[in-house]
């Protein structure tokens, strides 16, 4: 293995710390605390873990955190009241509503019924248009983590060739616009790109975020590169041996095949440890960035 490995996690708990210090002076200086409202609907169990883990580390860097966990069976109307009172409780600066909702659920609907000075996703349409024309926006929080670890890398991007793996609204098409923004010339490839090795070859930056384990082999990438590994697959691992229930034990791997992206990769981001840490820390940073400007 040659290539770099990017500590997400080291990096997201500097994030944190500077969030905490932030939150501290603005109680101090303002009387603020900044308050996030994270709204679960169903008992999806990654979305559960995902929302326990947004709250205790909204709480550990000083915040609120409220936290509206409803029924899968809630109806669309009573989540747009609830989307309506967090929108106008002066408390509350950042709201979340975790996807995927319930197929009931119209979920552009409800993310465009969000304060979008609120929308600490940047996922809301005013959002998605300023960040596409380069104003000052809310910025998703997973391609900003990236973007993030790629500067801190890299340092300037101007020039670079990038690759964006994936056309989702979450992650694929705003890490496009930001790579854009620094200057990249930015390609976005997905399930009908034509000849994507060849694609993925001439990227000097690959963001490989499809949901699919292992897609992205070290034979596509061109040697030295930059991978950010956006996809947190989780697999079977029969060498991993069973579990009490007699199940096959399981680990977690991302879009790239670790090691062979890892030998020809100048640097590459680990699953988990890479990007998975920076979205919660960019949500907290984004919360107060809301909070700051909501109170001028
Ligand atoms: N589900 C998966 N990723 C995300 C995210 O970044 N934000 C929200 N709201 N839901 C998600």
């Amino acid at each position: 293995m040659s290539a770099t490995i990017i500590d997400g996690k080291a990096f997201a708990a500097t994030i944190r710390g500077k969030v905490g210090e932030h939150v501290a002076r603005l109680r101090e200086t303002h009387g603020i605390t900044p308050g996030l409202a994270v709204v679960l609907v169903g008992e999806d169990p990654a979305s559960q873990v995902y929302v326990r883990s947004k709250g205790k580390q909204t709480i550990e860097a000083g915040m609120n955190s409220y936290e509206h966990k409803l029924d899968a069976g809630t109806s669309q109307a009573d989540l747009l009241a609830l989307i309506d009172t967090l929108n106008n409780d002066a408390e509350v600066h950042g709201i979340l509503v975790q996807l995927p909702l319930p197929g009931h659920i119209d979920s552009d609907l409800v993310i465009n019924s969000i304060d979008p000075a609120k929308d600490v996703d940047g996922f809301h349409i005013s959002n998605v248009g300023l960040l596409g024309t380069g104003q000052k926006s809310m910025v998703p929080c997973t391609p900003l983590g990236c973007l993030m670890m790629l500067r801190d890398h890299l340092g300037s991007l101007s020039g670079l060739d990038a690759v964006v793996v994936g056309r989702s609204n979450i992650v694929g098409k705003p890490m496009a616009q930001l790579l854009l923004g620094e200057s990249c010339t930015v390609t976005i490839a997905h399930s009908r790109t034509r000849d994507l090795p060849d694609v993925v070859r001439r990227a000097d930056i690959v963001v490989a975020a499809v949901g699919r384990p292992e897609m992205v082999p070290g034979e596509w990438i061109k040697p030295g590169a930059t991978v950010i590994d956006v996809g947190i697959n989780r697999i079977d691992a029969p060498e991993r041996g069973t579990n009490e229930d007699g199940s096959v034990k399981t680990r977690l791997v991302g879009d790239c095949h670790f090691e062979s992206c890892a030998a020809v990769a100048g640097a590459i981001t680990p699953v988990p440890g890479g990007v998975g840490p920076m979205t919660i820390a960019c949500l907290l940073a984004n919360t107060v960035t809301a909070c700051c400007r909501a109170n001028g």
